[in-house]
């Protein structure tokens, strides 16, 4: 039997092969809410602009709640000879109306009816996100506030650079988030234009009205060009842009929970919440949420790849290569959103060791450049000339394998003897990131201000 939607030309049906590789079925079903909703919205126009009868838009808007409900009851019949949501539902709505089923799809397409059904899935997939994230930020503006004070060492190279604040080193992953939940709202802004009424790529001979159904669906004007509107995937390469950003970011903080749970280093402990034993050696305690979380920014990552790859040689207008947007789209978007609740959660759990981090700090001459600073602004000399000094200084503390604040004065003036005993109030980490009053700086201070403003913006619904 040929197909009922597009088989008048056909004699017989398709090979079992010619049918795996074409059906959608398998994961476009999760666009059933969207695509209901579109057919219910373009019914309704039909019916005002007398394209069709009312009484038939009425029982296409009954039909298509009942199989809303079948769908999400897990009692839908999905048939994979029926390729796609869009026939599946279609073909289901006549077995439940009859005959005014077949007025559903006049002045459409399935090319604008899966744009637009895509479009209306990325934009939700956008705004869960950015809730999501939203989370993510408040969990670390919390903990910052609450850790405004902790020292630790901050690192360039993974070589200790000079000492911060815990709080201000989470601070900085909120920061991200922001600029992340920009790019998705840009993304966004960008997508909201409506392809339905676009038809196959040409427009179409009925008197439709494109502006209500835009308007039906939430987008902020119809597309303006039907090749366009039917041919292009730049939304989803968008949102898969900012996605992957947005992991990448969440990866190198994930690599660097791993980094301060390994116990060479100590920093923060993950409680039985958000970690896993092993097998053989009783006892390992492993950072495997993070550890994922790092691992799938590769499919992330990898569904944007993909997707550019798919379009990068298409002509105008709709190909079937295009069906290839949503597998890797939705894989990446869940993946992400299962990423960002995880680290939402072990930013909550993770325990600082506060002591062992202060002492981490004072280490590996990390206060050098107070000493620096101080000998410019008590001493007059020049900041070139003061870094030479002090790099003798560390030189000297280092062959006598001492802390800088242990180096005796004199061994200290023996390299510039204009040092006196007040350096040595510089050469402690609290002092040093307590200085740090610049703006944007790791002062206690200022992350104690910049945190609790956060969670006012976050509380306001803002970014
Ligand atoms: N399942 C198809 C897709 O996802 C729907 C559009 C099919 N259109 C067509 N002319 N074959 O792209």
């Amino acid at each position: 039997m040929s197909n009922k939607m597009w088989g008048g030309r056909f004699a017989s049906s398709p090979d079992a092969i010619m049918e795996e590789i074409n059906a959608s079925i398998g994961f476009d079903r999760h666009l059933y809410a969207q695509d209901i909703a579109a057919s219910k919205a373009h019914a309704q126009m039909l019916a005002q602009k007398g394209i069709i009868a009312k009484d038939d838009a009425e029982r296409i808007a009954h039909g298509l709640d009942t199989i809303l409900s079948e769908i999400a009851a897990g009692t839908f019949p999905f048939k994979r000879e029926l390729e796609d949501i869009h026939m599946n539902v279609e073909a289901r709505l006549a077995e439940l109306i009859g005959p005014s089923a077949g007025r559903l799809h006049t002045a459409r397409s399935r090319n604008d009816q899966v744009a637009t059904d895509f479009k209306l899935w990325v934009r939700d997939a956008i705004d869960e996100l950015d809730e999501a994230l939203k989370g993510y930020q408040r969990a670390l503006a919390d903990r910052a506030f609450d850790h405004a004070a902790t020292v630790m060492p901050g690192f360039t190279h993974l070589q200790t650079a000079q000492p911060v604040t815990f709080g201000h080193h989470l601070l900085a992953y909120v920061e991200m988030a922001a600029r992340d939940r920009g790019r998705l709202r840009d993304a966004r802004a960008r997508l909201n234009e409506s392809p339905l009424g676009s038809g196959a790529l040409a427009g179409t001979s009925f008197p439709i009205d494109r502006e209500m159904t835009a308007r039906a669906l939430g987008f902020d004007r119809p597309t303006a060009n039907s090749l366009d509107a039917v041919s292009d995937r730049d939304f989803v390469l968008e949102a898969l842009s900012a996605a992957s950003i947005a992991a990448v970011h969440l990866s190198r903080f994930a690599e660097e929970i791993v980094i301060w749970t390994s116990p060479l280093v100590g920093f923060i402990k993950l409680s039985d919440k958000f970690t896993t034993g092993s097998s053989m050696m009783p006892q390992k305690r492993n950072p495997d949420a993070a550890e994922l979380v790092r691992a799938k920014t590769g499919r992330i990552v990898g569904a944007l790849n993909g997707l550019l790859m798919v379009m990068k040689g298409l002509p105008l207008a709709y190909q079937k290569d295009m069906q290839e947007d949503k597998e890797g789209a939705m894989d990446a978007f869940s993946a992400l959103s299962l990423s960002v609740s995880a680290m939402t959660g072990m930013v909550r759990d993770m325990e600082p060791d506060v002591a062992l981090m202060k002492k981490a700090a004072g280490q590996g001459y990390a206060t050098a450049t107070d000493l620096a600073d101080w000998l410019v602004q008590r001493l007059g000399i020049p900041f070139r000339e003061a870094h030479h000094l002090t790099g003798k200084i560390v030189a000297r503390a280092s062959e006598s394998a001492l802390p800088l604040h242990r180096l005796p004065l004199a061994a200290m003036q023996a390299i510039e003897p204009g040092i006196t005993e007040d350096v040595f109030a510089v050469l402690s980490v609290d002092r040093s990131v307590k200085s740090r009053t610049s703006l944007g700086g790791t002062a206690p201070a200022n992350v104690r201000k910049q945190a609790k403003a956060w969670l006012k913006r976050l509380e306001k619904g803002g970014m």
